[in-house]
């Protein structure tokens, strides 16, 4: 979202008030460029070794941007049958999938390697299952976790001790037992440390474990070291430094693989990085209410369109779309939900009055798709600008599509 010097916000040259005025309130809108932009980063962060991207989906399913990624040459990661069905309906096949699942019913991980993704093994019963089932027909990658806590929210940690993640990697004796019992095909190692993780030492850390455990595989071929690269949430926020990432654990898997006999390739599998700063909600100010304590703001939406700021305590950066040179006070900026859905708190925002139109930002990873019909309140539409234009990529929803799962009508 650029200022423009008649101070009014543009994303490609378009005018958000105006898909408001097209398109209704709320309303989620990403930029396809910001996409293509943090994909190349990546790339070229990761360019003198054999990398490969497995977008981390659940961080935004929406087939356009599912089919933008394919377009661009990345890979997908699913953790459902539900996503890895999108993933096909965008045009990804086979091993393009990779399914990391967390505690399912075994049938999903058939189903799974039925379609012909490859499949990320999460717990030692599921590796006794899958050699029982598929012996050494069929290849799989294990998820290890390392023990290591990594970023700030131990919400959103994934490898430490006491995360059901994956298999921990003290248990090596009994998955390389298990592995030996069916002739089990392991072509890779995985491992996600969590979300928000900022410095390259966590991932260091993590790299060299699992490039120490990969030495008990002979036949391995990939190195996935998941995703959780952070990214800019604050105005002058620091971020993962990519370029800095990229340098030293491509050093250390070049030596890995010259050390194991082959080169093998290192998978990523980011959500926030590639999709979070490409996206905003835009929403309505209902109501502003100059309570003795506080100046609340109420908006059009609330936890049921994006729950981070409520569920992790997450900072959005919010603009007055409408009135970017005024004058600024303190606001608590809150939903219209029958519960505390409070997005912030003593936010300074250049005075806002009913009527005018707000955009959070980093609100294109884990925001619709952790949206909800709470208070049978209704999801808002998608917008995708893509070379400049500006496409309805989901439909708000209707009354009708709330009831079409009940019963008694
Ligand atoms: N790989 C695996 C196995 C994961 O579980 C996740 C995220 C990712 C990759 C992508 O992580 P990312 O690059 O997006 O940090 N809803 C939380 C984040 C939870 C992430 C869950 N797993 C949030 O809004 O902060």
């Amino acid at each position: 979202m650029q200022l423009t010097d008649q101070n009014s916000y543009t994303i490609q040259g378009i005018d958000p008030i105006q898909l408001i005025n097209q398109y209704g309130s709320p309303l989620y809108v990403y930029d396809g460029g910001t996409i293509r932009r943090k994909v190349s980063e990546l790339q070229h962060a990761f360019a003198g070794i054999n990398m490969k991207i497995k977008y981390a989906c659940k961080a935004n399913t929406n087939l356009s941007i599912l089919r933008l990624m394919r377009e661009i040459g990345v890979e997908l990661d699913v953790v459902s049958p539900g996503e890895l069905e999108m993933g096909k309906i965008a045009g990804y096949t086979g091993t393009q999938i990779t399914f990391t699942p967390s505690g399912v019913p075994f049938e999903e991980v058939r189903s799974a390697v039925e379609s012909g993704a490859v499949v990320n093994v999460d717990s030692l019963p599921l590796l006794e299952w899958f050699g029982q089932t598929y012996g050494n027909t069929k290849p799989c990658l294990i998820r290890i976790k390392p023990n290591v806590a990594a970023g700030g929210n131990v919400k959103i940690m994934t490898a430490h001790a006491d995360s059901k993640f994956g298999i921990s990697v003290l248990l090596l004796d009994q998955i390389l037992e298990v592995v030996k019992k069916y002739d089990i095909k392991i072509i890779g190692l995985h491992q996600h440390t969590g979300s928000d993780i900022k410095d390259a030492e966590p991932f260091l850390q993590v790299a060299d474990i699992i490039f120490e455990t990969a030495k008990h595989f002979p036949d391995l071929e990939i190195i996935d070291l998941g995703g959780g690269f952070k990214v800019s949430y604050l105005p002058g926020d620091t971020i993962t430094d990519m370029d800095l990432l990229g340098t030293k654990i491509s050093e250390r898997f070049k030596v890995f693989c010259e050390e194991y006999g082959r080169e093998l390739q290192l998978w990523f599998e980011p959500g926030k990085f590639l999709v979070s700063e490409s996206g905003f909600l835009l929403v309505k100010t209902t109501v502003v209410k100059e309570d003795p304590a506080r100046n609340f703001v109420h908006v059009d939406s609330g936890l049921n369109h994006l729950i981070r700021p409520m569920m992790y305590g997450s900072y959005h950066h919010i603009l007055n779309l409408s009135n970017p040179a005024g004058a600024v006070k303190p606001y608590n900026v809150v939903g219209y939900i029958c519960e505390t859905d409070t997005f912030a708190t003593d936010r300074e925002l250049p005075e806002v009055k009913p009527g005018d139109i707000l955009a959070f930002l980093n609100a294109g990873a884990y925001g619709l798709t952790m949206s909800s019909n709470y208070n049978a309140r209704l999801r808002p539409a998608e917008i995708l600008i893509d070379n400049g234009q500006a496409t309805l990529v989901r439909r708000r929803e209707t009354l009708e599509d709330l009831l079409l799962t009940q019963m008694d009508l």
